[in-house]
């Protein structure tokens, strides 16, 4: 990584690397050349150039907004003496890419950084919002390194079937279920499916693209008040605004990315995502995005830390609401508010201020019933439990407060599904023998098995049991799931299948133990046994020829690396967090 202070202490378009024509006179005499093509007087350019990421595209309606936003960034960095210069990066939308979202991440991250790098600018507003596209941004940039500010698109609005509000993508999952059971006909089901998705804007439940909206907002990497807002809104534009302003104070301060994204950063981010019921996935990014700036996720300590902290926050899946009754309830800071006494307010945001000063100053709190207090939560413990055992020795989660209470003890006999064909094949068979007391094993969807650790985790019902009225069924694999869905639902086995973990020799029949309350996950076979099977049968890990599924295959690590690209990690490890 290259040093931030060095870099950040330059004016734009002086920094290293960038004074390679001849002389560094002679080089910006070039770039400013070249620039004013474009029109721009010398007054535009003595300003502080803030770069901004246009992650618009045709198939991320999750970004839906980006022209108003970029305008409105725009004025605000005008209004404040900089120079905005939008660029495109890659954009990811969840719905449209293939094999999936996560398989390019990582990408994304490359890109930002290299771009950040790569182009003369003294700080940087990303601009993300759905699922990938906000870790990529942050990951890229704390690599990068200079002063960066994080602008969230904002959430779809919510929408209305039959006198029912629905959202994406929870109730997708919801009213496709009770399709499948044949509870609804295809006439009610083709329009249940315009109502899901009623504006831009990205999901509209404590999904992925909302909890890492809340995330950015708890690690300091927002303005106040810039993760709830739903995207077509006022709201939305004025802290859009704001954004840039803020850009252009970071720019003058040298106010880079490493001054925000501290270990006491990262603690409050893990703190806000057991607290608002978030998406499993968000483990996955915080991990990656903390390797970046050299600190490694303890598990563990995660999972202590959720014994102190409740469930808050009233949203689908785990509650009730939507994010744009949150925003209504006053967004973050009526969380952080409650939060106070389990949070480090002395951390540093992109507004130069402290997160307690800030809250300090906060809108007043008032009566509403989103967010609960701690004396009576949703959910009394943290969202999420890590659990260890023999079937994953590097770790396991589940989301605890999206599970049926009755399964979370549970002994069953396995049904394995070898991968995601095998799945497609027989779920829905009526010879299936399966029963609601088993357990569905999935087996090849870690990060290297799909590849890219597809949200294949939330394994549907078998339709023979749908029938039955059967709404939930303990599920194990290495892939992770939608921050939408809800079920007992066991994610992220690592080691993954694909490079031999134990996931890999479970067999129909085998019988396994998942204890909730003792974090434990367990396949009743001996050592011995696992040996023979393995022997028996020895894994391949999968591999590419060429491009960039080959650098994928060659280099993502697992889940407790954050499916990251080793290479990509902070080599010096700075220490570990939480630090609970
Ligand atoms: Fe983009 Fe859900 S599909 S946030
Ligand atoms: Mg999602």
């Amino acid at each position: 990584m290259s040093d931030p202070k060095d870099e950040s202490s330059k004016p734009a378009g002086m920094r290293k690397g960038l004074v390679n024509y001849g002389d560094a006179g002679f080089s910006l005499f070039l770039r400013k050349a070249f620039i004013k093509g474009a029109g721009y007087t010398d007054a535009a350019l003595d300003r502080p150039v803030i770069g901004i990421t246009d992650t618009g595209s045709g198939y991320n309606p999750c970004h839906g907004n980006m022209p108003q936003l970029l305008e409105a960034v725009q004025r605000g960095i005008m209004l404040a003496g900089g120079l905005p210069v939008k660029f495109p990066t890659i954009s990811i939308g969840e719905s449209f890419a293939q094999p999936t979202s996560m398989y390019l991440r990582n990408l994304m991250s490359m890109d930002t950084e290299e771009m950040l790098l790569a182009q003369p600018m003294d700080a940087v507003v990303l601009i993300g919002g759905c699922d990938k596209t906000v870790p990529a941004q942050l990951m890229g940039a704390a690599s990068a390194g200079l002063p960066a500010i994080q602008l969230i698109t904002g959430s779809m609005l919510t929408g209305s079937h039959r006198g029912e509000v629905v959202g994406a993508c929870t109730d997708c999952r919801r009213y496709w279920g009770r399709f499948r059971a044949e509870e609804i006909d295809a006439q009610e089901i083709a329009a249940v499916n315009n109502q899901l998705v009623p504006s831009v804007g990205t999901c509209s439940v404590m999904g992925t693209a909302s909890t890492m909206a809340c995330i950015a907002e708890a690690l300091g990497m927002t303005v106040p008040g810039g993760a709830t807002p739903p995207a077509v809104t006022a709201d939305r534009m004025r802290v859009a605004e704001a954004t840039g302003a803020a850009a252009v104070q970071m720019a003058k301060q040298r106010l880079a990315i490493d001054k925000i994204l501290t270990e006491k950063a990262f603690e409050n981010a893990m703190r806000v995502l057991l607290a608002i019921g978030g998406s499993t996935n968000a483990i996955v990014h915080l991990t990656a995005i903390a390797g970046r700036m050299g600190f490694e996720v303890d598990l563990k300590a995660l999972d202590r830390m959720g014994n102190e902290t409740p469930v808050l926050v009233d949203l689908k899946p785990s509650g009730a609401h939507y994010m744009e009754h949150f925003h209504a309830a006053g967004g973050m800071a009526t969380l952080l508010r409650e939060l106070k006494p389990l949070l480090h307010l002395d951390a540093l945001t992109v507004t130069g201020r402290t997160l307690g000063e800030e809250l300090e100053d906060a809108p007043a709190a008032f009566a509403q019933d989103v967010v609960k207090t701690r004396a009576n939560p949703i959910y009394p413990q943290g969202g999420i439990a890590v659990l260890q055992g023999n079937l994953a020795p590097g770790g396991a989660i589940i989301k605890q407060s999206a599970a049926a209470p009755k399964l979370m003890e549970h002994e069953g006999r396995a049904v394995v599904f070898t991968g995601l064909e095998d799945l497609a094949n027989r779920i829905d068979s009526d010879d299936l023998d399966v029963t609601a007391d088993d357990i569905l094993v999935l087996q090849n969807i870690g990060p290297k098995g799909a590849p890219g650790m597809p949200e294949a985790g939330y394994i549907p019902i078998p339709r023979k049991l749908g029938r039955q009225g059967v709404k939930d069924i303990v599920r194990i694999s290495d892939g992770r799931m939608s921050g939408t869905a809800f079920g007992t639902i066991v994610l992220h086995v690592t080691p993954e299948s694909a490079i031999g973990g134990p996931l890999a020799y479970v067999r129909d029949g085998d019988r396994i133990r998942l204890s909730v309350s003792r974090r434990e996950l367990q396949l009743l076979v001996t050592d011995e046994e696992l040996a023979r099977r393995a022997k028996e049968s020895p894994q391949t890990p999968p591999a590419a020829p060429r491009g960039y599924r080959k650098l994928f295959l060659e280099t993502v690590t697992q889940a407790d690396q954050g499916v990251d690209f080793d290479f990509l990690r902070e080599p010096r490890v700075k220490g570990r967090v939480p630090k609970a």
